[in-house]
C-alpha cells in the first residue's frame, strides 16, 4: 500500500509503506532525455519498465547480486527495500556508443577489448559530469572501498545480463547503475530498464533501447515491448 511521497525523479516516484524499511517505487508512463530537455508520456511505459526491471532484478538475485528489490506489487510498483542513495553513477560499457564516442572521438560499435567501467556525478544541473573515485572520495559521494565494490557488482551484473540479453538475440552495449546503503551492504538500487541501456539487436544493430526516442528514430512502446516479448516477460500484473 502506498503511503506518503518521499522522491520524485523524472521517471519514477517513491512512496513510503506500511513496513519500515520498505519503499514503493512507482514508475511513470514519462519519457525524458537530455536531462528532462525533451519530454513526453507515453501511455504503458511506467507498466512495461516496471515489468522488465522486476524481472531483471529477480535473475541477478538468483545469481547472487545484492538488490534493492522486493517484489513487483502492482502494474507500474515495486517493494523495494529503502536505501541510502549514494550520488554516484556507475555506467559499464561493452561498446562504444553515446558519450564516451563524443568524448574520446570513437566510432559508434567499436567493440571494447574489455568491459569499461565510467563514474558519473549524480547531477542534472551539472549534467552528470565523469568523476573519478579521487573526487568520490574527496566530495564524500562515496569511498574508495565503497567505489571498488560498485565496480565488481557492476561487472558481475555485466556477465549476468550480456547472457541474458544475447540469449534472444541482443547486444547489451552500455548501462548505468545506481546503489545505495543499507546498514554495512552495498545494494543496487534505482530500474534496470532499456531507459537506462543500450540495446541492440544482435543481427541488425537495430536500436532497442532509450535512443530511439532521444533521437526520435521511431515508437518508443513498440521496442520495449520486443525487448520485454524477447526475454518472455509477461507485462500484466497478475497479483
Ligand atoms: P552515456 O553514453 O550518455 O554516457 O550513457 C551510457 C549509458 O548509461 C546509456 O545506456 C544511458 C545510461 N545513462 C542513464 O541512463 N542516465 C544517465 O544519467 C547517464 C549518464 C547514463
Ligand atoms: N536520463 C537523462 C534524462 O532523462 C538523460 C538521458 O537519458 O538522455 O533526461
Amino acid at each position: 500500500m502506498r503511503g506518503k511521497l518521499m522522491y520524485e525523479g523524472k521517471g519514477k516516484q517513491l512512496y513510503a509503506s506500511e513496513t519500515d524499511g520498505e519503499l514503493i517505487q512507482l514508475f511513470k508512463d514519462d519519457a525524458t532525455a537530455f536531462d528532462g530537455v525533451k519530454h513526453d508520456v507515453i501511455a504503458g511505459k511506467g507498466e512495461l519498465n516496471c515489468a522488465i526491471s522486476s524481472f531483471v532484478f529477480e535473475k541477478l538475485h538468483t545469481a547472487g547480486v545484492g538488490t534493492h528489490y522486493v517484489r513487483r506489487e502492482g502494474t507500474a510498483e515495486m517493494r523495494v527495500k529503502a536505501l541510502d542513495m549514494m550520488p554516484v553513477e556507475v555506467v559499464v560499457r561493452n561498446v562504444a556508443a553515446g558519450s564516451i564516442c563524443k568524448r574520446l572521438g570513437l566510432e559508434e560499435g567499436k567493440v571494447l577489448p574489455y568491459p569499461l567501467t565510467e563514474l558519473f556525478y549524480k547531477s542534472d544541473e551539472l549534467h552528470d559530469p565523469m568523476i573519478n573515485t579521487e573526487h568520490a572520495e574527496m566530495f564524500g559521494w562515496a569511498t574508495r572501498a565503497d567505489v571498488q565494490e560498485m565496480r565488481a557488482v557492476a561487472l558481475k551484473v555485466n556477465a549476468v545480463l550480456s547472457e541474458m540479453f544475447a540469449a534472444v538475440g541482443i547486444r547489451l552495449v552500455d548501462y548505468k547503475l545506481e546503489f545505495g546503503k543499507c546498514g554495512s551492504d552495498i545494494l543496487l538500487g534505482d530500474e534496470i530498464t532499456p531507459d537506462g541501456c543500450r540495446l541492440w539487436d544482435a543481427e541488425t544493430g537495430r536500436k532497442l533501447d532509450k535512443d530511439v526516442f532521444r533521437r526520435d528514430l521511431g515508437g518508443l512502446s513498440e521496442v520495449y515491448h520486443e525487448v520485454a516479448n524477447r526475454l518472455g516477460i509477461a507485462i500484466a500484473f497478475d497479483a
